[in-house]
């Protein structure tokens, strides 16, 4: 039988993620710094309010744009934090996590072959989703010299008559670099003269470490030029209850709403109920974990460049992206060889795109001894290797 799949779906190869997490799942004793979520447990008043909210009965679709609780606390909570206002009556959506939100921009905004610039490494769903939606995806790689920022000039010299968007992602997974103000109003001036729109997604935007997360839609003039993307299973440690968001202007969030209502209804229930917990009780408990991230970053940051892996300083997010030249092997390699010799799993910087090749992500989203056992055996590799 031919192959009835469609060709857009059939050129977009299964995530380079997953492959080690399979392999890892067969070995014994294996530490993993390949996971990019917490090991945090959701913090206990956030857990007893889901509870409470099933108890209380609420086990019911809620409104498609999700609860107006919600979205009323989430509007004081971006008011608060970054001095923007969104109108939690149309300018806020409820989604089942930054992963539906970012396939609902997506879905919203592309028509077939529109092209949207795609700075890179970056979250392996980026280009997945442009492509799913019919879209171009244009990527630009991005360099340790420069910090793994982009620069407005990189954007600008990609633009052709059919660039839609950019989609950026600071802080930025997988290399932990943040976007400076600076690099953020290059971009700024680029959308405003080509008329494009900007997605950022800053689902990070909580786990800096001794700089400030600048929100894109609070640039000069951004606000309504931006799909705001972000969500509480980083920032609260919450990946599992599925729950994120969308804001934008009305007629942005309008169609993003419409392809949400037919596709998804209402995010979890439950999960809502605790997220207006997370935003208005969560505060200690994000500086708590931020805190020990941070102890964990400099641990791993100097562990790798102790081994001759160097490694650019993260600033945001959980992620270390060392490079392995001195290894004498390329990313695939030495995550290969870390896995099956000393059983330390990383991901090969080249499953991030364009500009990750020749480097490794690792998480430090992972206990404080469990990375200090992880630097050990990744001692013993490079004694072997280096
Ligand atoms: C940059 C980035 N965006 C979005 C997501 C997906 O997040 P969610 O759990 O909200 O769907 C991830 C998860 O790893 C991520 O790293």
């Amino acid at each position: 039988m031919k192959s009835l799949i469609s060709k857009r779906v059939a050129s977009v190869p299964p995530s380079g993620i997953r492959r080690f997490f399979d392999i890892a799942a067969t070995m014994p004793d294996v530490i993993s710094l390949g996971i990019g979520e917490p090991d945090f447990v959701t913090p206990d008043p956030i857990l007893r309010e889901g509870i409470a909210s099933l108890k209380r009965g609420e086990t019911r679709y809620t409104s498609n744009s999700g609860t107006a609780e919600l979205r009323a606390a989430l509007s004081e909570h971006l008011q608060a934090l970054y001095g923007v206002a969104y109108h939690p009556e149309d300018e806020l959506l409820i989604t089942v996590g930054v992963s539906e939100a970012l396939y609902l921009a997506m879905t919203a905004i592309i028509d077939p072959g529109d092209e949207v610039i795609v700075p890179q490494p970056c979250f392996v769903a980026y280009t997945a989703e442009v492509v799913f939606a019919g879209g171009v995806p244009v990527p630009i790689a991005t360099s340790v010299e420069n910090s793994f920022q982009v620069t407005g000039a990189e954007i600008e010299a990609c633009i052709t008559p059919r660039t839609k968007a950019i989609l950026i992602g600071y802080p930025n997974n997988p290399t932990g670099a943040v976007l400076t103000r600076e690099r953020m109003l290059e971009i700024a001036v680029v959308a405003e003269k080509h008329d494009l729109l900007v997605i950022s997604d800053e689902i990070y935007d909580r786990l800096v470490y001794g700089v400030r997360h600048t929100c894109f839609a609070q640039l000069p003039g951004m606000r309504d030029r931006t799909i705001l993307l972000s969500g509480f299973s980083k920032d609260y440690a919450m990946t599992g209850w599925r729950i994120g968001y969308m804001a934008a202007n009305k007629e942005l969030l309008g169609a993003a709403r419409k392809v949400h209502q037919y596709t998804i209804m209402s995010a979890p229930t439950t999960a809502q109920a605790a997220a207006i917990v997370a935003l208005q009780h969560g505060e200690e408990h994000v500086q708590r974990m931020v805190a020990e991230y941070d102890r964990r970053r400099r641990l791993i940051v100097s562990g790798c460049n102790a081994l001759g892996l160097d490694c650019f300083e993260p600033r945001g997010a959980f992620y270390a992206f060392p490079a392995v030249k001195r290894s004498g092997m390329d990313d695939e390699e030495f995550a290969d060889r870390l896995l099956a010799e000393e059983h330390v799993a990383v991901i090969p910087g080249n499953a991030f795109g364009a500009g990750g090749a020749g480097y490794v992500r690792m998480a430090y989203a992972q206990s404080y001894e469990k990375i200090e056992q992880a630097l050990e055996r990744m001692q013993t590799f490079m004694r072997r290797h280096g």
